[in-house]
């Protein structure tokens, strides 16, 4: 198969992508100056988001001082379930309307951004927590318009989530994680504070750090937005366009920097250089799968995140059991790109390189290998486990785990090759074990 590294024009084909500007803000100390952004943005009572582990952190301490300096009310929510769930969007929506602020504010991992997303959506228009969820789990009922302004400050050096209109919960009764996308969910202004990773476990910068170069490696070799065909109305055009020339940028040096200081930021919470660069990778990542969109790895996570509820990864020993995001991506990323190689050998060698790999003598055909043995060897290295049965997993569960990833359309679409149930069940199989 030829290699598809240009966006070759095709007849009918999409021939224009779109950027949603985003507003950001970056750099250790950045917290500290979250009262003058609030303020403005014209808010005079916000609801601050967090979780409890991160309201005992420094960081969240100079986030609310800053608040409070600036003669700015807080209502106080700290309940946000780590993962969080259809139950607890619920509370969250509830407090948030009574709350009656005109503005958000959260800090925290994916799952305090994500809960404040939610929260802010259903105060401002409620609705049954379906009717906005994405089709087949949901009603799919576009958002109605604007909501309040929020300010999204992450913790985690991981989901991107300040940069994207997604929000994802784990839809217990299903066992599978869905979400709401929509642009108007995509926060006012993301203030990044890479200082606030330095309290982060090494397990839990492992499992963030994955999943910043999964979304990384995913919009990168992401179907090439020219494979659309045209949209009749430009309104049509999706969020995950698809690989084009403005995500690359921000994926490839999200990968080069994941390569570069993942491992380290890992082994030392000390190295403030490599804690520091792997913030600035989550938010690259972020803006180019906010754009692009990412596709097999995070499409199969879903079903394993959603079905198990017994594990315990290394440092989430405070939460209640269950596999974390990153983890429930990584572990089928090997797997997937090796399915995915042969459709774009330069961008797979490239992406193996950047993460460390000697691709000196690969040639087109071993690309998914050598990328799917790099990031295999670099989860080793950082202490994740072998494989979907190192978390439980076996034969028997592979219909389900297929079931749960093959209603993630919107992912599947952009995958570079077509995938069908029996890839996915193939897939599932591959990922079991890795060394
Ligand atoms: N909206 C999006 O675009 C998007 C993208 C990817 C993932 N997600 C979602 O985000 C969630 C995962 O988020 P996450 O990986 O950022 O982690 P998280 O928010 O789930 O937090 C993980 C753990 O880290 C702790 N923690 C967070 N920051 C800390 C800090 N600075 N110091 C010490 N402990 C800290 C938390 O208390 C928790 O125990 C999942 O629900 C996932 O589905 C959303
Ligand atoms: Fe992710």
């Amino acid at each position: 198969m030829a290699a598809r590294t240009a966006y070759v024009p095709r007849p009918g084909g999409e021939t224009a992508f779109t950027v949603s500007p985003s507003s950001l803000k970056f750099g250790p100390g950045a917290l500290a100056e979250l009262g003058a952004d609030a303020r403005k943005l014209g808010l005079g009572r916000v609801a601050l988001f967090t979780d409890r582990h991160v309201r005992e952190t420094g960081p969240f301490d100079a986030a609310h001082r800053a608040l409070a300096d600036a003669g700015i009310d807080v209502a106080l929510y700290d309940r946000v379930k780590v993962e969080p769930t259809d139950a607890s969007f619920r509370d969250a929506a509830a407090f948030a309307g009574e709350a009656g602020v005109d503005g958000f504010v959260s800090v925290g991992g994916g799952s305090v951004m994500d809960t404040a997303k939610a929260a802010n959506l259903f105060a401002t228009y409620p609705a049954d927590l379906l009717a906005y969820v994405n089709k087949p789990i949901g009603e799919g009922r576009p958002v109605p318009g604007p909501v309040k302004p929020h300010i999204a400050c992450p913790t985690t050096a991981g989901t991107g989530s300040e940069n994207t209109g997604v929000t994802i919960f784990d839809f217990v009764e299903r066992e599978v994680k869905t979400g709401i996308s929509s642009p108007h969910l995509k926060p006012t202004l993301a203030v990044v504070d890479p200082a606030t990773t330095y309290s982060l476990p090494a397990g839990i910068l492992a499992s963030a750090g994955f999943d910043v170069l999964t979304h990384a490696i995913e919009s990168y070799t992401a179907k090439p937005f020219t494979d659309r065909d045209k949209a009749p109305d430009p309104a049509a055009r999706p969020p995950y366009q698809g690989a084009n020339p403005w995500s690359d940028i921000g994926a490839a040096q999200a990968i080069r920097l994941g390569g570069r200081y993942l491992l380290r930021a890992v082994a030392d919470a000390e190295d403030h250089e490599a804690r520091d660069a792997l913030m600035f990778a989550a938010t690259l990542a972020g803006l180019a799968f906010g754009n692009a969109g990412v596709h097999i790895p995070h499409a199969m996570s879903y079903s394993v995140a959603g079905l198990n509820h017994s594990y315990t990864a290394p440092g989430y020993e405070r939460e209640a059991p269950m596999v974390p995001h990153g983890i429930s991506v990584v572990l089928n990323a090997p797997a997937a790109f090796r399915f995915t190689g042969e459709t774009d050998p330069e961008r797979h060698l490239q992406a193996a390189g950047w993460l460390g790999a000697d691709v000196s003598g690969a040639g087109p055909n071993d690309a998914g290998t050598v990328l799917a043995s790099r990031l295999a060897e670099m989860m080793r290295a950082t202490g994740l486990p072998n494989g979907l049965a190192a978390i439980g997993y076996g034969e028997a569960d592979v219909p389900a785990l297929v079931k749960g990833a093959a209603a993630q359309q919107r992912l599947l679409v952009i995958s570079p090759r077509p995938v069908t149930e029996p890839d996915l069940a193939a897939l599932y199989r591959d990922a079991m074990q890795y060394w």
